[in-house]
């Protein structure tokens, strides 16, 4: 009974509620407000400078790197010329000693060298005859800059940006800390590794993975407007959206052209809320974010994205074992355990390591609604080492789990309810199709009923309610954060012409319609428009 109770009162802790939505809302919009004003504001958002646009004939081979969190990905598109291309795709994960390297120099060497090794897999021709151009110094032909991969960086942290291919590092975030990179031009640091490597690539754009997201969703989703936003639920937690320039109130620094009347912001709202004043707090909100590298910082993020949610539930649970009144995963009141067997948790259960929980453990036992919920006592078998765990504990585990979840996803529906007013597109009467909204990231993907939980604090906002959340919609941009670094690499190099956003986004619409980018396949090779 004690263990039903306690699950209870934790429950209730995690509790969002509509009014908390809706307050949180309100605060939202006043600190976008405030990061459009100045320079420091909790949320930075950051002027992203894109402005050129690809036009379906360009031709030659185009590569984008992402640097996001747990992976790096590498991926080349060759052009055809015709609206048609070939795109190739690989990740591999980033050694978790790299994250909190001593310098930049060994995350970007280490970046540099998969770039290397892409190359030679699937562009070995390409590559070969670039170190033989070279060793003819002779040749003219060795120093043709069309010879030079034009590279699409997607480096999603917080990043000033100072043109299309620059942008200094503000502060890392999920779990990277190399201070040494702090300020430094990122573009420069990878293409400092890549020359040391003598390869033919030149970054040439810098890109957040929202803002990819943003443009891929843009062009591949159906309807003639674009969509208004780019978010991504996944390791961590942003935002990019279309915003009118009359808005931006803080002074641009870079060139820019203003003839739409609008500029994609980086939100940054992982730092929403730094100083608390709506976000909620329990106890293990607070533990969790003493025992990062960056306390005090990404308060949002660290209570809604993955990196995070597995986290808070290992704390909660190791709180309640350390309740001798409660009698979770301990066999003495477990007198029911159906599976007749002595509950036990082994000494190297990762449920006693910090970072122990994946929050796919979270997405297990959201989606187990057998009775019994034996899958989800079989992953805390397999995966936790938490032998015989009986139905009472499983039952407690879930509930905290949901909560966990449910409140993540409710603080999502803030964030973005917040930038769908923010735009005033429910107000507009122009606006005649649904209000398009691109998300990636593994939680938006795997976690059941994660977008019906956002859509149900959706119905609740003031401003939104039913009428509104009907005519949002939220899809998901597979990978967008790949695609569109290509496709702004793409363009860089057209930079000087000045052309608009607008015609970006709708040329880009324009070529999806013979080209499918929604699915990108790993490892291997799609020839779209096919
Ligand atoms: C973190 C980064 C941000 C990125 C997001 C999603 O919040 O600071 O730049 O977009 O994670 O990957």
């Amino acid at each position: 009974m004690a263990l039903e109770t306690q699950t209870k009162t934790v429950v209730g802790q995690f509790d969002y509620s509509d009014e908390d939505v809706n307050k949180g809302v309100v605060e939202f919009l006043r600190q976008m407000a405030e990061g459009l004003e100045k320079d420091g504001a909790s949320m930075s958002q950051i002027p992203t400078y894109v402005t050129a646009v690809p036009n379906g004939t360009e031709k030659g081979l185009y590569m984008a790197v992402d640097l996001g969190g747990t992976n790096f990905r590498v991926c080349s598109i060759q052009l055809n010329g015709d609206t048609t291309f070939r795109l190739t795709y690989t990740k591999v994960a980033i050694p978790r000693e790299l994250m909190v390297a001593k310098t930049a120099e060994e995350l970007f060497a280490f970046l540099a060298k998969q770039v290397e090794i892409f190359l030679r897999t699937h562009h070995g021709e390409h590559f070969e005859a670039h170190i033989r151009r070279r060793m003819t110094m002779s040749s003219p032909e060795g120093f043709k800059d069309e010879n030079v991969f034009r590279l699409g960086f997607t480096f999603s942290f917080p990043v000033q940006q100072l043109g299309i291919n620059k942008g200094t590092l503000i502060r890392w975030t999920k779990g990277f800390d190399i201070p040494d990179a702090v300020g430094k031009d990122v573009c420069a640091l990878l293409q400092t590794e890549i020359d040391k490597l003598h390869l033919p690539v030149k970054v040439a754009a810098l890109v957040n993975d929202t803002v990819g997201t943003l443009m891929a969703r843009s062009y591949s989703s159906p309807g003639k407007s674009g969509a208004i936003l780019g978010a991504i639920f996944g390791t961590g937690t942003n935002g990019a959206y279309v915003e009118k320039l009359s808005n931006i109130k803080k002074p641009l620094a870079g060139e820019y052209d203003n003839s739409t009347g609008e500029m994609v912001i980086n939100t940054e709202w992982g730092s929403f809320d730094n100083q608390l004043k709506v976000l909620p707090n329990t106890p293990w909100d607070v533990q969790l974010d003493l025992a990062t590298p960056n306390p005090g910082i990404q308060m949002y993020e660290k209570r809604v994205s993955g990196m995070y949610l597995g986290e808070i539930l290992r704390l909660t649970v190791i709180d309640l074992l350390k309740n001798p009144d409660v009698a979770l995963f301990k066999d003495d009141n477990s007198s029911y355990n159906d599976w007749k067997s002595t509950t036990n948790i082994a000494e190297h259960s990762p449920i006693y390591k910090q970072w122990g929980l994946d929050t796919s453990v979270l997405s297990v036992a959201a989606a187990d609604s057998t009775p019994e919920l034996s899958i989800l006592r079989q992953e805390l078998e397999a995966n936790l080492h938490i032998y015989a765990p009986s139905l009472e504990d499983a039952q407690a585990f879930k509930a905290i789990a949901g909560a966990i979840g449910r409140r993540a996803a409710r603080l999502s529906a803030v964030a973005i309810a917040a930038i769908v007013l923010q735009t005033g597109k429910l107000n507009d009467p122009e606006q005649d199709e649904p209000i398009d909204i691109g998300v990636d990231g593994s939680l938006v993907e795997h976690y059941p009923y994660f977008r019906d939980m956002i859509y149900e604090a959706l119905r609740a906002i003031k401003g939104i309610g039913e009428e509104g959340a009907k005519r949002i919609r939220i899809g998901i941009a597979k990978d967008g954060s790949g695609v569109g670094a290509a496709l702004i690499a793409l363009v860089a190099a057209r930079m000087e012409k000045s052309t608009s956003t607008a015609d970006f986004i709708s040329d880009l619409r324009l070529n999806a319609k013979k080209t499918d980018l929604t699915a990108v396949p790993e490892d291997s090779e799609l020839a779209a428009g096919e």
